[in-house]
């Protein structure tokens, strides 16, 4: 099958590897090779004889200056799409992210999934707990000297390696025509995510629970943990920490 993953970061990269491993057609497209979602440029050389697209690109803030981004993109992708006749649209969303008004990035993850459903191109949405490469960043954000202050928000993250197994799989095959959820095997709360963390680096600042700290404060319950149809990936946080 001929696919073009668009956006070549953490999964891009990835799943052009893994596709290709599979005997696919790989094209990649980012904005550093000259491809721009955000305004059409090279676009239609990038699809050009792709059956199927992988959208796994992301906006360069989580401010409300992401609803723009994934608006224009989703948009251009679609035009782009229909114009070089591919078939299949994949998409890369969040698990609960239909959950979270509070969260402007999440509401612009959620705009690109409507606009992608209401589009003309069947499509899959592949929906992610939080990545396993994600959580380092997330402590940094609420961290000093003395300590890390974290909300007990429960989350199931998952490695990056095995979201691009789901999302190769589903690259692969007909369109879902709705989503599938994907999940590591493991629920924890952000602050025992810290502590595991923390303690694989050897790094003794303790974790200090706090509602009101970060991006994950605006979170009500469990809403970003998966639903009991959604696929479990077998990699453990504590044996990719130790990896
Ligand atoms: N982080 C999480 O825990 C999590 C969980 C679930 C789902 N997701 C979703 O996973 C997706 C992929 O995340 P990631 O971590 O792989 O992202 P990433 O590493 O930040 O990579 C983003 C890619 O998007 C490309 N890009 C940005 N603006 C572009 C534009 N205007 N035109 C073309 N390409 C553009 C970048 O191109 P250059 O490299 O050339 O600049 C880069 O290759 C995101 O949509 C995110 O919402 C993330």
């Amino acid at each position: 099958m001929n696919i073009t993953v668009i956006g070549t970061g953490l999964i891009g990269s990835q799943l052009a590897t893994e596709l290709t491993a599979r005997g696919h057609e790989v094209t990649t497209a980012s904005l550093s090779s000259g491809v721009d979602l955000l305004t059409g440029a090279g676009l239609d050389n990038a699809l050009a004889g792709a059956d199927t697209v992988v959208n796994v690109t992301n906006s360069p803030t989580f401010d409300d200056r992401s609803l723009d981004f994934f608006r224009t993109t989703v948009g251009n992708l679609l035009a782009a799409g229909e114009r070089a006749g591919v078939s299949h649209q994949v998409v890369l969303s969040i698990v609960g992210a239909d959950q979270v008004a509070e969260l402007d990035y999440y509401r612009a993850k959620v705009l690109q999934e409507e606009l992608l459903r209401g589009g003309p191109t069947p499509y899959s949405i592949v929906r992610a707990t939080q990545f396993f490469e994600f959580m380092e960043p997330t402590m940094s954000w609420t961290s000093d000297e003395t300590a890390v202050r974290l909300p007990a928000t429960p989350l199931q993250p998952i490695a990056s390696a095995d979201v691009v197994d789901a999302l190769a799989d589903v690259a692969g095959a007909a369109p879902l025509g709705g989503i599938l959820e994907v999940a590591g095997p493991d629920r924890f709360t952000l602050d025992e995510i810290g502590r595991l963390t923390l303690a694989a680096r050897g790094d003794r600042r303790p974790v200090v629970v706090d509602d009101r700290a970060g991006l994950f404060a605006a979170v009500r319950g469990d809403v970003l943990t998966p639903g009991p149809d959604a696929r479990v990936a077998p990699t453990h946080y504590r044996d990719w920490l130790a990896g």
